[in-house]
């Protein structure tokens, strides 16, 4: 996409999104940096050609010699800045200026690998190891990354080729990932044409997100915009998403692994997030097998979509999925609005145990509205281990395209109040408002 033509979108954006109720602020603190360092002092040429590894990994160990107190800022100027694949460090900020883009190499050979993640025991599409991530923060705290909306370029099309020609020997790298990392901020930057997961943190705590704006195109294969993985106290708002699949994503490790990890994602806050997806919007799944609670979503709005909420498990995953709350969404052509399924994804070998079966209960959705909604809503539990404590709260997905205007249900208990097109039969409680009275 042109420059300007992001200008303009980033410009929409901005009017798009209200300005109003709570935010991430304050969940991590906002620093003032004692020191400023340039790229470009460390032989960065923003040239679009010349390779940068160098100036990049210079400029990190710079910032870790200096371990200045307040931390310090690598500064990024206007530019096209080539390079092969960095970490970050501990109490620093990224800075891309306004027109400053970090472009990843195409060089999918030389790719180094990392150990897979021990709550998935392998990639998550190949088996053995995977491609480390583009940008990593491996067990550090403190870090920003920030500026006037420069641009992350992860040139992933290489990688989208080598997954459809099905010639990847390891799992893709994501563009940003953070793994056991705390404090954490991503703010004022766009992402663009990322290999796989945009921004993946995992065993994290205290992440925020915000005015972030992450593009790939609609068939990109898994390039989901933000997926909180195993971790706490995660906060995204402000955003535009536009990707090949889920927008946000909430997970918590793989099957038998995940299980064996045993760490939950909790308190995870999303709000103001807008954009369009051929999947989902706001996901919790399928990789649930460490828990995911305490997730509250509000203010969403989404376009041109697969499903606008999808909540997926399946047989052998275990852990739970509780006390989640969607509320005030509107959701523009779909082919499903609300989707809460016991049977969807893949398992990582045949050593699952197919007796470890999710519990999933308490979730709320409420204010939801459609229009050009193919489906309102399936929900298909487990059998003899219904979804329970299911709640729709003043939901109208009635779409003028209603090809299929009736909800689908098997397995699930709980209560719906003001929902259209008529709910299924399980939804319908006889003592009034049943598990809703308890959740809005
Ligand atoms: C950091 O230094 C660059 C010049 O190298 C300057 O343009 C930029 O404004 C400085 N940023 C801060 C936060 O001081
Ligand atoms: C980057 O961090 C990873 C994980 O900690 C480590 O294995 C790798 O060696 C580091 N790479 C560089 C160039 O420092
Ligand atoms: C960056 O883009 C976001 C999303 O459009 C916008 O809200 C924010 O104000 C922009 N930030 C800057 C520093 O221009
Ligand atoms: C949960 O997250 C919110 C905002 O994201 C934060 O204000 C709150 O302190 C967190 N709660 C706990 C128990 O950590
Ligand atoms: C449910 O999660 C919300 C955060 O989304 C939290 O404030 C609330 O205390 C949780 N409720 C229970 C019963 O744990
Ligand atoms: C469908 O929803 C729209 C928007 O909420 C509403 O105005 C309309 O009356 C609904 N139609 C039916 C048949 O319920």
């Amino acid at each position: 996409m042109h420059n300007h033509v992001l200008q303009i979108l980033v410009l929409c954006l901005s009017a798009a999104i209200s300005a109003d109720g709570e935010t991430c602020s304050g969940i991590v603190p906002m620093r003032h940096r004692a020191e400023n360092i340039s790229i470009t002092d460390f032989g960065g040429v923003g040239d679009g050609e010349t390779v940068n590894t160098a100036a990049f990994a210079a400029a990190i160990k710079k910032i870790e010699q200096l371990r200045s107190e307040g931390g310090t800022v690598l500064y990024i100027p206007p530019g096209v800045y080539l390079t092969e694949r960095f970490n970050l460090t501990s109490k620093m900020t990224l800075f891309l200026a306004k027109d400053a883009v970090i472009k990843a190499t195409q060089d999918t050979l030389d790719w180094p690998l990392a150990d897979p993640l021990p709550s998935y025991g392998r990639g998550r599409e190949r088996p053995g190891g995977r491609y480390m991530s583009f940008i990593l923060g491996d067990g550090v705290h403190d870090i920003i990354i920030t500026g006037e909306n420069g641009t992350i370029d992860g040139q992933g099309g290489v990688w989208w080729n080598m997954w459809r020609r099905r010639t990847l020997r390891y799992t893709r790298p994501h563009l940003i990932e953070f793994m056991h990392s705390s404090q954490v901020i991503i703010s004022n930057v766009i992402l663009k044409n990322s290999p796989f997961w945009n921004i993946h943190p995992v065993y994290c705590s205290y992440f925020v997100a915000q005015y972030v704006t992450i593009l790939a195109p609609a068939d990109s294969p898994n390039t989901d915009g933000i997926d909180p993985d195993s971790s706490s106290n995660v906060c995204i708002e402000d955003s535009y998403i536009s990707t090949g699949d889920d927008l946000i994503a909430i997970k918590s490790g793989w099957d038998e692994y995940g299980i064996a990890y045993g760490r939950p994602s909790s308190n995870i806050t999303i709000r103001r997030v807008k954009g369009s997806s051929p999947y989902a919007g706001i996901a919790v799944g399928s990789e649930t097998s460490g828990g995911v609670e305490h997730v509250l979503a509000e203010h969403i709005n989404l376009f041109n979509m697969g499903v606008g909420i999808h909540i997926k498990t399946k047989v052998g995953r275990g852990g739970f999925i509780r006390n989640i709350t969607v509320s005030d969404v509107h959701i523009k052509n779909a082919r499903r609005g609300i989707k809460i399924s016991g049977d969807v994804g893949d398992h990582p070998d045949d050593r699952f145990n197919p007796n470890a079966i999710p519990v999933v209960e308490g979730i709320t959705m409420k204010n939801i509205r459609g229009e050009k909604i193919r489906q309102p809503g399936l929900i298909k539990g487990i059998k003899n281990a219904p979804f329970t404590s299911i709640c729709l709260y003043d939901v109208n997905l009635n779409g003028s395209i209603a090809e299929i205007t009736t909800w689908e249900c098997s397995d699930v208990e709980g209560s719906s109040v003001k929902v259209s097109p008529w709910p299924c039969s399980e939804l319908i409680s006889r003592q009034g408002t049943g598990s809703c009275s308890i959740q809005t």
